[in-house]
C-alpha cells in the first residue's frame, strides 16, 4: 500500500444549521477529492461534527436533552446535508465518538509526560461565547469589549496550559521554507507577519468541570475536561490512527494494529479565513509535540455573503442550500458556487447571479450544446456516429491538459473556465459549420460526419473533464450518449475514443430553463 492523497473540510459545530458557508467549503473539497481521484490518485476524504464545548452544552440543556442526545439527533441532519451535497467523503468523524476521545486522551497523556503542559492561575475576563480568555488587548477604548464576543464574564480559575514558546521559531522557519504550506500566499503573509510581531500566549487546554462537563475528560486530573480546539484539531488525526494508519499507530504507540490506510500527514486542509491561526499555529506544534509529521497544505477560502451583507440568520440574510438543490438540481448548485469564486477571496450571492449563470452558462452553453448535437446526429445519421474526425482535436486536448494542471494547483474556477471555452467553441463551431445547412446538400455529406463526430466527440470530453465537478451531469451527459459509466480517469478526455457506428441515447435538456413559462 502507499501513502493516499489525505483531504479534509473544518468540522462543522454540530448546533449550528448548515448554511452555505458550509456547503461551499464541502463542495470544494469534493471537487479537489474527486480531481485527484480522476488524476489517478488514491484519495481519502474526511469530514465531520465538532461536538464538544459550552455552547451544545447549554443548547442541550435549554432543550431538556443530555446532551449526547442532542447531538445524535443534529448528526443525523448533518449527515443528510452530506449527502445532498454529493460527496464522495470516505469516513465521517464525530469528536464524541470513542474512537476519538480515546485518541484525544492518549495525547493528552503523551504531552503531559513530556512536560509540554503546566498549571497556572488566571484572572481575567472570559467570553462565554466564543469559550475565550480575553486580555486587555481586546478591550475597546472605553473599556468594553466587542458584542461579537456576546457576555463577557470576570473569573478567577486555574487551568492547564500549553507551552507554546519553543515552537515559535520552528515555525516560522517552516512557514518561510514551504511557501505552499499556507494558500493563498496573502493568507501565509499574514500568519507570517502574526508570528513575527508577537510572542506567542501559551494555550490553555483545559476547561475545569466545575463549569463545563461536556468534554473529553483530561486523563490525568479528573477535574478538568479538554479546551474543545484541542479536541477538534485532533480530528484530523484520531480518524487515521482509529483506522490503523501505521505512521500514526507507531508514533503514538496505539493499540491498534497498523494495517490501516497511509493517510497522515493530511495533503490538504480546507478551512475558512476565520480559523487560520488553528490551523496554521496550534495544529501544526500540536502535531510537532506529539512528533508526527506536519500537513502539506493548509488552504484558506474566503467567506460568502448575499446581496453584499454578511449571512445572517436573525436578519433573515441567508441561502439555504438545501432549498437552492430542490429547486434548481445539486449540479447547478455546485456550478455557481466554484465558477463564481475562487479559493481564496470573499463571495457574494445574489439570486439574480444564479439564475443568469444557469440560463447562459449551463442551460444555453453546455445542455444546449448536447441536445442540439443528439437531435442532430439522430435526425440526419439515424442516432450513429460517425467515422472519426479531429478538427476539434487540438482545442480539446489543449483543454485537457490545461485543465490537469490547473486541478493539480486546487485553481477550480480557473478550471471551469478552461473548460467552458471547450463549450462555447463546440456552439461555435455549430454556428460555423452549419450542419442543418450541410444536411441539405448531398454533397455535404463527408462534411457533415466529419461536424458530427466533433460534435459528439466534445459532448463526451467535456463529460469526462466535468466529472469532478458536476458527476451527476457527467453521468447524465453519458447516458444520452449511450455509453455507460463515466471513466475514472480523466486522461479518458483524450480525444477520439468515442466508437464510429455506435447508437447515441435520447436527447433530454440537462438544464431545463426556468425563465420561460413551460410549453
Ligand atoms: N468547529 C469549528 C471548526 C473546527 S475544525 C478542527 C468551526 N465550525 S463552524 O461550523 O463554525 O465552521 C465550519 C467551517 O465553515 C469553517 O471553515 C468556516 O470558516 C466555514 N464557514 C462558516 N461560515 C462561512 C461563510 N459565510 N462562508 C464560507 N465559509 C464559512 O469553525
Amino acid at each position: 500500500m502507499s501513502k493516499r492523497f489525505y483531504i479534509t473540510t473544518a468540522i462543522d459545530y454540530v448546533n449550528g444549521q448548515p448554511h452555505l458557508g458550509h456547503a461551499y467549503e464541502k463542495i470544494i473539497t469534493d471537487v479537489i477529492a474527486r480531481a485527484h481521484r480522476a488524476l489517478g490518485e488514491e484519495v481519502f476524504f474526511l469530514t465531520g461534527l465538532d461536538e464538544h464545548g459550552q455552547k451544545v452544552q447549554q443548547a442541550a440543556a435549554a432543550m431538556g436533552k443530555e446532551p449526547q442526545a442532542y447531538c445524535d439527533e443534529l448528526a443525523e441532519d448533518w449527515r443528510r446535508f452530506v449527502d445532498k451535497l454529493g460527496l464522495s467523503n470516505d469516513e465521517f468523524i464525530r469528536t464524541t465518538q470513542p474512537r476519538h476521545k480515546q485518541w484525544v486522551q492518549t495525547v493528552l497523556n503523551r504531552l503531559h509526560a513530556q512536560g509540554d503542559f503546566y498549571l497556572k492561575e488566571y484572572r481575567g475576563f472570559y467570553s462565554v461565547k466564543e469559550e475565550t480568555f480575553l486580555t486587555e488587548k481586546d478591550r475597546r477604548p472605553d473599556g468594553s469589549f466587542d458584542p461579537a464576543w456576546g457576555d463577557v464574564i470576570e473569573l478567577t480559575e486555574q487551568n492547564y496550559y500549553f507551552r507554546l514558546g519553543r515552537h515559535q521559531p520552528w515555525l516560522i522557519d517552516h512557514i518561510e521554507a514551504n511557501p505552499d504550506f499556507i494558500a493563498p500566499d496573502y493568507r501565509r503573509n499574514e500568519v507570517l507577519g502574526f508570528l513575527k510581531n508577537n510572542v506567542l500566549e501559551d494555550l490553555c487546554i483545559t476547561r475545569p468541570v466545575s463549569r463545563l462537563n461536556w468534554g473529553i475528560p483530561l486523563p490525568f486530573d479528573p477535574n478538568y475536561v479538554t479546551y474543545v480546539w484541542f479536541d477538534a484539531l485532533s480530528n484530523y488525526a484520531s480518524l487515521p490512527g482509529a483506522l490503523g494508519d501505521p505512521l500514526v499507530v507507531q508514533t503514538l504507540g496505539l493499540p491498534h494494529p497498523p494495517t490501516g490506510p497511509e493517510l497522515w500527514p493530511a495533503d490538504i486542509h480546507v478551512i475558512g479565513k476565520d480559523i487560520i491561526k488553528f490551523h496554521a499555529v496550534y495544529w501544526p506544534i500540536m502535531l510537532k509535540a506529539m512528533g508526527l509529521p506536519l500537513p502539506k497544505q493548509v488552504l484558506v477560502h474566503g467567506w460568502w455573503q448575499k446581496d453584499g451583507a454578511k449571512l445572517s440568520k436573525s436578519t433573515g440574510n441567508i441561502v439555504d442550500p438545501v432549498a437552492v438543490i430542490d429547486e434548481w438540481g445539486l449540479d447547478a448548485f455546485r456550478y455557481y458556487l466554484v465558477r463564481e469564486l475562487a479559493i481564496g477571496p470573499d463571495g457574494n450571492w445574489t439570486d439574480a447571479g444564479f439564475s443568469s449563470r444557469y440560463h447562459a452558462e449551463l442551460a444555453n452553453g453546455l445542455g444546449n450544446l448536447l441536445n442540439r448535437t443528439l437531435n442532430m446526429v439522430k435526425r440526419y445519421r439515424q442516432g450513429a456516429v460517425p467515422q472519426p474526425h479531429a478538427e476539434l482535436a487540438p482545442e480539446a486536448n489543449a483543454v485537457l491538459d490545461k485543465l490537469t494542471t490547473l486541478l493539480r494547483h486546487n485553481e477550480l474556477q480557473e478550471g471551469l473556465i478552461t473548460i467552458w471555452s471547450l463549450v462555447n467553441r463546440a456552439n461555435q463551431y455549430i454556428d460555423q459549420t452549419a450542419p442543418f445547412k450541410l444536411a441539405k446538400d448531398p454533397a455535404q455529406s463527408t462534411r457533415l460526419d466529419q461536424v458530427l463526430y466533433n460534435l459528439l466527440e466534445c459532448c463526451r470530453v467535456l463529460a469526462v473533464l466535468l466529472s469532478p465537478y458536476l458527476p451527476t451531469t457527467a453521468s447524465r451527459i453519458f447516458a444520452q450518449l449511450n455509453l455507460g459509466p463515466v471513466p475514472h480517469l480523466l486522461t479518458e478526455a483524450r480525444w477520439g475514443k468515442l466508437p464510429p457506428g455506435h447508437k447515441v441515447g435520447e436527447p433530454t435538456p440537462l438544464f431545463p430553463r426556468k425563465d420561460q413559462p413551460s410549453k
